[in-house]
């Protein structure tokens, strides 16, 4: 797929991993419509950096009239989509019965996904479908207090292989699932954990953002590639038994 004058919606494009992913796909000649919820100075900010006719919308993906106007809004500017990051999510650890946690994590990242997906489906025709899961979803690796979060995007791999066969032949759906990335989503943990963490990557660092968004214009242009989820985890999970 040529990206030149495509239309993108990006989930959580008002920092981080959506935002690179935005500002990406704007290089390649994309207009963009992001969304942020809380932190608007943030979308102001990755606003800046598109093209013209790109623009902030606010969401809360808890909230189906939200993603709804979203993509009212989207069919009324542009009659159409041609691409969908689903990117936005609630990674907070906690403890294993914190059952507050757990819903804030699957409404969010499951609900919330399949909902976007939705309304998202009645305006595209042909294009490319591609959620940002995570390196917990799965194989042999876990962290204590991640369950919630891991759950989510387990389930996320999951849909994404599902709808790959839904929708074929005329979206291809992938994901990325991402090692540690450097974002704000570190903010919750003290610089000793950020810097134990950066060890356990065989690159010996925390993966930038734009890393991130680099695989994922790659994956969005090829046509050949659906179902898969990629894993760009900087060793992480390659571990020697
Ligand atoms: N960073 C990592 O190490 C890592 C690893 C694996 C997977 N991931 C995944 O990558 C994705 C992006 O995370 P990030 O690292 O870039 O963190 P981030 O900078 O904190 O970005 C999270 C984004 O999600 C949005 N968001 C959160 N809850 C939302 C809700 N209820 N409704 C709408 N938007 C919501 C935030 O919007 P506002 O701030 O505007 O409220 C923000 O734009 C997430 O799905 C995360 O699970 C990250």
């Amino acid at each position: 797929m040529n990206l030149k004058d495509k239309i993108a919606v990006v989930t959580g494009g008002s920092s981080g991993i959506g935002q690179a992913i935005c500002i990406a796909l704007a290089k390649e000649g994309c207009k963009v419509v992001f969304t942020y919820n809380t932190n608007e100075k943030g979308a102001d900010e990755t606003l800046k950096k598109l093209n013209d006719d790109s623009y902030k919308f606010k969401v809360d993906l808890q909230n189906e009239e939200d993603i709804k106007n979203l993509f009212d809004f989207v069919k009324e500017k542009f009659g159409k989509l041609d691409i969908l990051v689903n990117n936005a999510g609630y990674s907070k650890s906690g403890d294993i019965f914190d059952l507050k946690l757990w819903s804030r994590a699957l409404n969010t990242n499951v609900l919330g996904y399949i909902t976007v997906i939705k309304y998202a489906k009645n305006i595209i025709n042909e294009g490319k479908i591609l959620n940002i899961s995570s390196v917990y979803a799965e194989d042999k690796v876990a962290w204590p207090g991640k369950a919630a979060d891991a759950a989510s995007k387990s389930a996320i791999n999951n849909l994404t292989r599902t709808i790959a066969k839904e929708f074929a032949p005329k979206i291809n759906v992938n994901a990325i699932a991402p090692g540690y990335v450097d974002t704000r989503l570190w903010d919750e943990f003290s610089p000793e954990i950020k810097n134990e963490a950066k060890t356990e990557l065989l690159i010996g660092r925390l993966i930038k953002p734009s890393e991130i968004a680099e695989m994922a214009t790659a994956i969005i242009k090829n046509d050949a590639m659906t179902g898969e989820v990629v894993v760009v985890d900087g060793g992480l999970s390659l571990k020697t038994v």
